[in-house]
């Protein structure tokens, strides 16, 4: 019987050992099953046992008890229950109540060791039922909270001239009806001081039908650069829809054509899961939203030059629980102004004090942004893949958010399936149905592709010029392809990417590529053939072309960790930076660490050195120097919520600057200046695609209000 009560001892804490570790460590598909199996194991050996004798307080009770429970032999000192929970020894049973019995009690309930006390086997049974029933819930939530009748609309792709808005409303139809239109009304947010605002304006209708999930996605065009415009919705007969409940605002790009250079911010981040790691009853938050919320807008704005109360950059539970009450409300501000305590930026060279901060203007979301196969796949299911993305609109974390920053989107493979290789195979399951859902809710908000039905695109804020890649659909199956053969992106995404790298070579100050996986072949387990390090032909001669192009930072996510790499080469001025930031919203891998430092193979570098010579003149040598092909400035493993915010600055055309601040769980973990090399801007073809509507910005830079002549 002894030898039971061990078993159901040992069973209990791997159950223990494995949930804990499922909801709080990682989330690895697997452990359902575990979980299953141990806790069904622990009901047997708890049935099994034989009911506890009547008196469990006198001492006879232990010789005829179910388990052999060694008598005290050493002192019952008093001593912190925490050290004792921490020992793996079982504890006395002495029959008097002492502190010592309390704390055996105790290590009794955490270690399930057989106990004659009817109370604490009752109390080990109810942990682990609870703890099952945690993991149950974690895992269902999405099937019982389907988010069905989610309303929300946001900003998507922001242009100089338009905006790109998405709005899901069900519940609009009468009876037997199967769809619905919504209409925008905009209108121009008057400039502080003004006595009037503008009258609302009638904008694009979006047709909404039950086949397409009631979310559909509209242009809004003919605005004005870098203009704040606020828009609300309609019913089909032009009466105000309830939400949202105040406009929701947004601000124009800048017109291409002023060449004034251009100062804002950008934030990029990858992967979440709401309520992970896991709160009992908290299924809708999404933490990393919420400290992004609290980092964007600080509840207690804190003066210029002041610091923040230490308390800002970390909710209380508090704060959590009031993301619940709907954010159907949250007014817009005009300019989002983060605010963090002054950080001094760290250069590899150079220590500075970053100077005031620039509005954040949109975020780069690049992939994971549903987990259609953690904790549980529910199947190649049109359905399931859209209730993952509702539920993700429903969260009132991200609510908070998505109603005040546009949003631009890229997938990874958890938004199809883990691993997934496309190899241009539209008909390979589970893309297509995949594919509705990341379309529907995140794909059709970006920036056009320049094919139809792709989800590669570029963009350009003032002289910064973007490329977001499509990493999934058209990349080779590794097994199944040799190198040279291998490809990533696909013949025709690779040509738009040159394409676009010719054009934007000296049409943009920074040029930045939005990659899902990790461009560097550093990380090593999985991320050996899951990243660009799968793909080394298509990689080196991609980087090659990166190196004759000035200022190319690379942005990607996945592994959930921050490094920061580069990638030098010949020429010094010409090196290539990757910051790879993750997850916003999801586990991190504890102890181990997956990046290498640096690449074995190594390049030569040529540089400037100045001799002073004995007569008082110098003299500058080129010299060169072997340096490894890429090498980790920075590497933070640990955090479960981070995401980079990158500043750019072009209005000093001989110094343009990029700011990078990596934030870790709401706290400003590490920062990095990029310097960028001047770039003599080429008026171009490339900026063709504003010609016909740039007349009015130039008008606008001039002094007039023509929005008041049409
Ligand atoms: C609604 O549709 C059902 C079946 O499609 C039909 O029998 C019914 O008459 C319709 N009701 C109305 C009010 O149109
Ligand atoms: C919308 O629904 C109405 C009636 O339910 C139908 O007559 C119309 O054809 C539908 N429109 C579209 C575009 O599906
Ligand atoms: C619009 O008004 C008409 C007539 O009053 C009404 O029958 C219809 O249901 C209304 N539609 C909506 C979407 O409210
Ligand atoms: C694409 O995938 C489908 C389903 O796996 C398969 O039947 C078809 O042969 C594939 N087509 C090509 C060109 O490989
Ligand atoms: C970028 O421009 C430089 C010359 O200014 C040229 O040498 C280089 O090949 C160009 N790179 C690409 C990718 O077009
Ligand atoms: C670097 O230059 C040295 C001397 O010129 C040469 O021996 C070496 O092979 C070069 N290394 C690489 C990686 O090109």
């Amino acid at each position: 019987m002894a030898n039971l009560g061990y078993a159901q001892a040992a069973v209990s804490t791997a159950f223990r050992a494995v949930a804990y570790v499922f909801l709080e460590v990682i989330p690895h598909s697997a452990a359902k099953y575990v979980l299953s199996v141990l806790y069904v194991a622990y009901l047997v050996l708890y049935s099994l046992q034989p009911p506890p004798a009547l008196e469990p307080t006198t001492k006879e009770e232990h010789s005829n008890g179910e388990a052999k429970v060694p008598f005290p032999t050493e002192d019952t000192t008093k001593e912190l229950v925490e050290t004792k929970t921490e020992s793996e020894d079982s504890k006395p049973l002495p029959s008097i109540p002492t502190p010592a019995e309390e704390s055996s009690s105790l290590t009794a309930l955490l270690l399930s060791l057989p106990t004659p006390s009817r109370p604490l086997r009752l109390a080990n049974l109810f942990i682990n039922t609870l703890l099952a029933a945690a993991a149950l819930e974690f895992i269902t939530y999405p099937y019982f909270d389907d988010a069905a009748g989610v309303v929300y609309t946001r900003v998507g792709a922001v242009y100089p001239d338009a905006a790109k808005i998405v709005v899901r409303y069900p519940g609009l139809v009468g009876f037997n009806q199967t769809n619905a239109t919504v209409q925008l009304a905009w209108r121009q947010v008057p400039k502080s001081g003004a006595v009037e605002s503008d009258v609302w304006k009638d904008g694009p209708s979006a047709l909404l039908s039950e086949e397409l999930d009631w979310v559909n996605t509209v242009k809004l065009s003919s605005l004005w650069p870098s203009t704040t415009y606020e828009y609300t919705l309609r019913d089909a007969n032009k009466t105000q829809l309830p939400y949202p409940s105040s406009p929701i605002r947004f601000r124009t790009f800048p017109d291409p054509y002023l060449n004034s250079g251009v100062n804002f911010r950008f934030l990029a981040s990858s992967c979440i899961v709401p309520n992970f790691p896991y709160t009992p009853l908290q299924g809708r938050t999404i933490k990393g939203f919420d400290l992004l919320a609290d980092y964007l807008w600080p509840k207690n704005t804190p003066g210029k030059f002041t610091m923040p109360p230490p308390s800002t950059s970390t909710p209380t539970p508090a704060e959590t629980e009031s993301a619940d009450e709907s954010a159907a409300g949250t007014s817009a501000l005009d300019q989002p102004e983060p605010t963090a305590a002054p950080v001094f930026s760290v250069n590899a060279q150079t220590v500075e004090p970053v100077a005031s901060k620039a509005p954040t203007e949109f975020m780069i979301f690049m992939g994971d942004f549903i987990y259609a196969d953690v904790p549980i796949y529910y199947g190649d299911d049109k359905e399931a893949y859209r209730r993952l993305y509702r539920r993700n609109y429903q969260s009132p974390s991200f609510r908070k958010v998505y109603e005040r920053l546009p949003f631009i989107h890229t997938y990874d493979d958890h938004e199809i399936i883990n691993n997934y290789a496309g190899h241009s195979n539209d008909s390979s399951p589970p893309f297509a149905n995949a594919n509705d859902a990341f379309a529907l809710y995140n794909a059709q908000g970006n920036y056009d592709s320049s094919q139809q039905g792709e989800h590669y695109y570029d963009f350009r804020h003032g002289d910064v010029a973007f490329f977001v890649m499509d990493t999934r659909r058209h990349r080779s199956i590794i097994e199944e392809t040799d190198e040279p053969s291998r490809t990533m992106l696909g013949e025709q995404q690779l040509t738009a990417l040159y394409d676009w790298l010719g054009r934007v070579n000296n049409t943009a100050t920074f040029k930045f590529i939005v990659s899902s996986v990790p461009f560097t072949g550093l990380w090593t387990y999985e991320g050996e053939y899951e990243t660009w390090n799968g793909f080394q032909y298509e990689k080196a001669s991609l980087l090659n072309a990166l190196h004759t192009v000035p200022n190319v930072i690379l942005l990607s996510g996945d592994r959930h960790e921050f490094a920061a790499i580069e990638f030098p080469s010949a020429n010094p001025a010409r090196t290539v930076y990757e910051i790879s930031t993750s997850p916003l919203s999801m586990f991190y891998i504890p102890l181990i660490r997956t990046l290498k430092k640096q690449s074995e193979d190594v390049i030569n570098r040529t540089k400037e050195v100045v001799n002073v010579l004995e007569d008082g003149t110098t003299e500058t040598v080129i010299v060169t120097e072997e340096v490894p092909q890429e090498k980790v400035l920075k590497y933070i493993a640990d955090g479960n919520y981070k995401w980079s915010s990158i500043e750019v600055d072009t209005r000093d055309r001989q110094n343009p600057v990029a700011n990078i601040d990596i934030i870790i769980d709401g706290k400003n973990a590490y920062s990095l200046t990029i310097r960028g090399e001047p770039v003599k801007l080429s008026p171009s073809m490339a900026l063709g695609a504003y010609v016909p509507q740039s007349f009015k910005g130039v008008l606008g830079k001039i002094g007039l209000n023509p929005s008041s002549w049409f």
